[in-house]
């Protein structure tokens, strides 16, 4: 076993940008057991007036989410807003289309949006521009955030929501590049529809920002034309492009999966370079920004899935995405959080698909038990607890090596921020390295006075360890590794760890 020897400078002038807090943003859509038996149970001994499980929103508390996307994903794309407001009693039971279940609606976007508040976070809302349009986007903006004295603000203020609900962030669509959506679009389509609907939306609020659909993954076949053909209509009017990217184990070769962050890492370069040539030929002043708004490690559950879909279709709220996260999966999930982080100049939104029991941090036992953390739990509340401030650049000098279809592959990721408020610096530090261990020297002179805090690493000996609701085999603990002597602090990164070193006055 050789063991690395790895040198890194951590300088408070060397910035990236200021870390936009929303890249810690999640994702409710209405599949599987994330809204029913997820976040509400009212039969839960923990809920609430409303339904709500207080054991899952203290977890959601936990991750500090800032923002959350809803009500999809696919999901939207034959999303009937009107169906999910009003009386209770009155509201229909629909076929959903994405995920082939049945939609009860007894959670509708009033409920949501308070709800979400109540867990100190906001709403992301998806408008449908599958099966509909300019219209339904612009009344479901008007219920949303119009005062009132119209015909949809009087709508929402007869619901009891005499408040405007103010969501300031608005999706055009989901993934309308994938042939899987209902109401697919060719790129040419979308950046039309998406420029009408974001100018009609414009009128009604000035105030919100808007989301233009990217593409699905980076091996879409439409990317990276999809992106330029699409900002070419929408440019004027949107903030964002949006970004997904999911990444599974499928062979099993762990060395080569914990490279998949470095495809993230191209596809998210890939996409700024098509943002900046879409402002240069538009002669335009303003960047788009990235909102990254699904990803995450998805692939357990696949089979499971079809089965469900294909011969066991119609059921309420079914056991669908729950995939059950092993270790590496935490390892890809802090290596993935680290590339947003290096990216924080562009990035300024992000959402981990998703928050509970769908490919989800939190998970709840069926039918109303214990509330439990996945392995990736805990990467996502290091970065989203200590990763607020400013993203420093990562000056690394560290061994690679190439795996089956990775060339080059840093064996140690890592990213600082400087957290000014509270005069605190944190390295998130990766060891992909399965084999081999390393000595980390990092020169942190420009932190004069500072001391390190704390060590946290998250390790084990087997990559496919999880979690359950009876035990968490995986979980942080506090590390000696870490010394600092004359601006020099030195550190042992174990093979396959995720390491957050945290250095103050
Ligand atoms: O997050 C699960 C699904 O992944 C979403 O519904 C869709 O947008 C994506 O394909």
């Amino acid at each position: 076993m050789a063991f690395h020897k790895v040198k890194m400078v951590v300088d408070r002038e060397y910035r990236i940008g200021q870390v936009d807090e929303r890249i810690y943003g999640s994702f409710i859509e209405h599949l599987g057991r994330a809204v029913y038996d997820g976040i509400y149970c009212p039969e839960h001994a923990s809920a609430d007036e409303n339904g709500f499980r207080e054991d899952v929103k203290e977890l959601i508390r936990e991750l500090n989410v800032p923002i959350i996307r809803y009500p999809g994903g696919n999901f939207v794309s034959n999303f009937y807003w009107e169906d999910s407001v009003g009386p209770l009693q009155e509201r229909p039971r629909r076929l959903e289309l994405a995920w082939r279940s049945m939609e009860e609606n007894k959670v509708g976007l009033n409920e949501f949006t308070k709800w979400t508040r109540s867990a100190g976070s906001d709403v992301m809302m998806a408008v449908n521009l599958g099966t509909r349009g300019i219209a339904d986007a612009c009344n479901l903006l008007e219920y949303c955030n119009h005062p009132g004295s119209s015909k949809y603000s009087d709508l929402r203020i007869s619901h009891g929501y005499k408040e405007p609900h103010k969501i300031k962030t608005w999706c055009l669509g989901n993934e309308m590049d994938g042939p899987w959506q209902i109401g697919h679009k060719t790129m040419e389509e979308y950046g039309r529809l998406a420029e009408e609907t974001a100018r009609a939306m414009k009128l009604i609020d000035p105030d919100i920002e808007l989301v233009s659909c990217g593409s699905s993954s980076l091996t879409m076949p439409t990317f990276p034309d999809w992106e330029a053909m699409t900002l070419w209509h929408t440019y004027d009017y949107v903030d964002y492009i949006s970004m997904h990217q999911y990444y599974g184990n499928r062979d099993g070769d762990s060395q080569d999966f914990l490279a998949c962050s470095d495809d993230m890492d191209q596809f998210i370069r890939t996409v700024i370079a098509t943002c900046d040539f879409v402002k240069a030929r538009k002669r335009g002043k303003k960047d788009i920004k990235i909102s990254f708004d699904e990803w995450n490690v998805w692939y357990h559950s696949n089979t499971a899935d079809d089965d469900i879909t294909k011969n066991h279709p119609w059921q309420v709220a079914p056991p669908m995405l729950e995939d059950i996260y092993n270790f590496e999966d935490a390892l890809l999930v802090g290596l993935m959080l680290i590339t947003l982080l290096k990216h924080a100049d562009r990035v300024k939104m992000a959402c981990l698909a998703q928050l509970v029991n769908v490919i989800a941090p939190i998970m709840t036992e069926a039918g109303g038990g214990r509330a439990w953390r996945q392995t990736i739990f805990y990467p996502f509340m290091h970065a989203s607890k200590y990763g607020r401030g400013t993203a420093l650049l990562p000056v690394i000098s560290t061994p690679k090596f190439d795996t089956s279809s990775h060339e080059d592959v840093t064996a140690i990721e890592a990213v600082s921020v400087y957290n000014e408020a509270l005069d605190e610096v944190t390295i998130f530090a990766v060891n992909r390295d399965l084999k081999n261990d390393a000595e980390m020297t990092v020169d942190v002179r420009s932190f004069e006075g500072y001391r390190i805090l704390e060590h946290v690493v998250l390790e084990s000996d087997d990559l496919l360890a999880v979690n359950g609701p009876f035990g968490e085999k995986v979980a942080p603990k506090q590390a000696s590794q870490s010394s600092l002597d004359g601006g020099v602090m030195t550190s042992i990164l174990h093979k396959a760890s995720w390491n957050v070193i945290r250095l103050g006055k």
